[in-house]
């Protein structure tokens, strides 16, 4: 490949334009960096592989798709579900793992750089996931790397294999995708799932009502993509007037370590909680979901309720995680 050809490919996000495309509808040897990369097609796509997979694991508990292949899981900030639920997904599809806590135990403390930790990885492992609190640190990560990474969230920007998940329990729970009123409630402005989230659902015909207390709205730029594409959406602090009404509740976690008044967080982390009392005033057939971890957003004597969909987020995670990565490294 000629310089002009690798520059114009790593523009594209493509790491090596190597002939497996037809198998996994244009992943093959992808980056996974934000939201933006899929539209409809590729969400259906990755959907029917994360049934599949479902299936499998419920029939047999494993396959040997990705016999051979190494993921190296490099994760700066905790996790429980995004970092397990990767490494469940290659474990089922006959691969291994590397996981590195990327801030205490490695050459990080000695000063090394994230474009060289990534190098170092991928020259043992077929892809990497990384989780980092900057903002385009796995876009900047990607650009020195030469296998496949995946954003596994960057700081407050975005969170895409989340949002693939939440859209992917959507249509499970709800059986469609168009026509849904969704509430967004907490903290919209530092919680990067909903960022992602929102992105994903405006490539569907979705009412967004927006329900934060005033200092964690929705980033203006997120909004301002709302506009381009036409959506309705509306900004509240209260979700009485709609709770009646909406089909999707999502809820999210204060995200205590984005905030620099320790006061300030302690002042909003009950500013909304989801109870029994509040889900009698809700439809019927509504569904409410969390990313988690889940502090005291939702009280768990919601967790018995029908609508209240958080756990079975959590176990598809693994399921989008099977189908990703399979199609990323080509054995889908
Ligand atoms: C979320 C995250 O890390 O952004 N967790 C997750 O990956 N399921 C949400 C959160 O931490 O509040």
């Amino acid at each position: 490949m000629s310089v002009i050809e690798k520059r114009a490919s790593e523009v594209n996000g493509t790491v090596h334009p190597l002939p497996a495309d037809h198998v996994s509808n244009g992943f093959f040897g992808q980056h996974i960096l934000s939201v933006k990369q899929f539209d409809r097609d590729k969400l259906q796509y990755i959907y029917r592989v994360a049934d599949e997979m479902r299936s499998l694991v419920k029939r047999f508990g494993k396959a040997n798709l990705l016999d051979g292949k190494i993921l190296a899981n490099l994760f700066y900030e905790p996790s429980t579900r995004t970092s397990s639920s990767f490494q469940a997904a290659m474990l089922r599809l006959g691969g291994r793992n590397i996981s590195i806590n990327g801030v205490h135990y490695s050459s990080v403390t000695k000063g090394e750089s994230l474009p060289d930790t990534v190098r170092t990885l991928e020259s043992y492992c077929d892809l990497t996931v990384l989780r980092h609190p900057q903002v385009g640190a796995a876009a900047e990560a990607a650009r020195y790397a030469h296998k496949p990474l995946i954003n596994a969230g960057d700081g407050t920007g975005e969170h895409p294999t989340q949002a693939l998940l939440d859209i992917y329990t959507i249509e499970n729970d709800l059986e469609r995708l168009d026509g849904l009123k969704v509430a967004m409630m907490g903290d919209l402005k530092y919680g990067r799932t909903v960022h992602s989230l929102t992105r994903l659902l405006s490539l569907y015909e979705t009412e967004f009502y927006f329900v934060s207390p005033d200092i964690l709205r929705m980033p203006g730029y997120i909004l301002d993509e709302l506009r381009a594409s036409g959506h309705h959406f509306a900004e509240l602090r209260d979700v009485d007037e709609i709770v009646g009404e909406i089909d999707v509740l999502y809820m999210t976690r204060v995200q205590k370590e984005r905030f620099e008044d320790p006061e300030q967080y302690e002042q909003l982390k009950n500013y909304y909680v989801v109870d029994p009392e509040f889900m009698s005033r809700a439809k019927e057939d509504m569904i409410l979901m969390h990313p988690l971890p889940r502090v005291y957003e939702i009280s768990m004597e919601v967790d018995d309720d029908p609508r209240a969909a958080y756990f079975r987020q959590m176990e598809n995670g693994m399921y989008i995680r099977m189908a990703l990565l399979a199609a990323v490294l080509g054995k889908s």
